[in-house]
């Protein structure tokens, strides 16, 4: 199968057969057709797929709204609402709203919380996107330490912290993040981000565990001033496992009220190995 496209026009072809097309501009979809004798045969999802594809609109990142005529007959209706397609005002409308990301809702907190010049934490800088996030809210005047186990999560944080222009505010060491109190004094820190799990795009047979992210947490709440905010994303499912995340909220559970504020923020209609963002503020 192939697409071929001249501006807005989009021929189907199958082998060297044109058996679609569809007139498109921008994200509004003008006409789409599939020659009658190859209907039914699943090559119309195909074609809406691809001009859902080519505009952003499967991208879950992206916000989109296509929208298209109201369809002349039953099997029109029906690969309409395959692709969410709805009628609104004589016409159809397919909107997607991005999610809200558990890394993204920490940043969002952590944004309210934290004023430029403190000392940031990056406990887990893997490929060094919360590092340069809390770079952009440090400041000129505050400091970032990324830490991580993997050589190449750390050279690829220093990197990019230069290319950002971001390296006389932050810099990552090789360091495991369960021995963090050996790098800061205790109760000077504004804090201290974990983002558990693996270092994305490599093997997943190295990630954070149990044994060193507790004592890691109970490390970043020793070295947070009060007023300080610790933030975590614990992540469970097939190649993690579950016990890292159980001991986490458990270890979260046992902290006093009169010292901590604890949330742990579950995305209540997701799977349950959704990400679970936690958060702690100390008293
Ligand atoms: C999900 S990634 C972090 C993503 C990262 N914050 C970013 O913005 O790209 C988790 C990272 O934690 C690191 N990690 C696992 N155990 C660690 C430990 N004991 N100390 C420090 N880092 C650790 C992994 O090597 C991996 O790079």
């Amino acid at each position: 199968m192939q697409i071929k496209q001249e501006k807005g026009h989009y021929t189907l072809y199958k082998e060297n057969e044109a058996i679609g097309m569809a007139v498109v501009d921008g994200a509004t979809i003008l006409r789409l057709e599939i020659v009658p004798e190859w209907r039914g045969r699943g090559y119309g999802s195909y074609l809406v797929k691809e001009l859902l594809r080519r505009g952003g609109g499967l991208d879950p990142k992206q916000t989109t709204r296509f929208t298209a005529p109201l369809p002349r007959d039953e099997a029109g209706r029906a690969l309409a609402r395959r692709f969410d397609f709805l009628p609104e005002g004589g016409r159809l409308v397919r909107r997607r709203v991005p999610d809200l990301s558990a890394v993204q809702l920490c940043h969002e907190f952590l944004e309210a919380h934290l004023t430029p010049g403190g000392l940031f934490l990056d406990a887990t800088c893997g490929n060094g996107n919360d590092t340069l996030f809390l770079c952009s809210l440090a400041g000129q005047n505050g400091r970032v330490l990324g830490m991580d186990i993997q050589p190449q999560a750390v050279d690829r944080t220093n990197r990019r912290l230069k290319e950002a222009g971001y390296d006389k505010i932050g810099r990552a060491v090789l360091y495991d993040h369960a021995r963090l109190g050996e790098l800061v004094q205790p109760g000077k820190v504004d804090c201290v981000l974990f983002n558990f799990g693996w270092l994305p795009g490599a093997e997943h047979d190295i990630h954070s565990t149990a044994d060193g992210s507790v004592p890691a947490l109970r490390a970043a709440l020793d070295a947070l001033r009060p007023g300080g905010v610790l933030a975590a994303v614990l992540y469970s499912g097939k190649v993690i496992g579950d016990a890292e995340k159980q001991a986490a909220l458990a270890f979260f559970r046992t902290l006093p009220l009169t010292k901590y504020t604890v949330l742990v923020c579950e995305f209540a209609n997701w799977a349950d190995t959704a990400p679970l963002p936690c958060f702690v503020i100390k008293k």
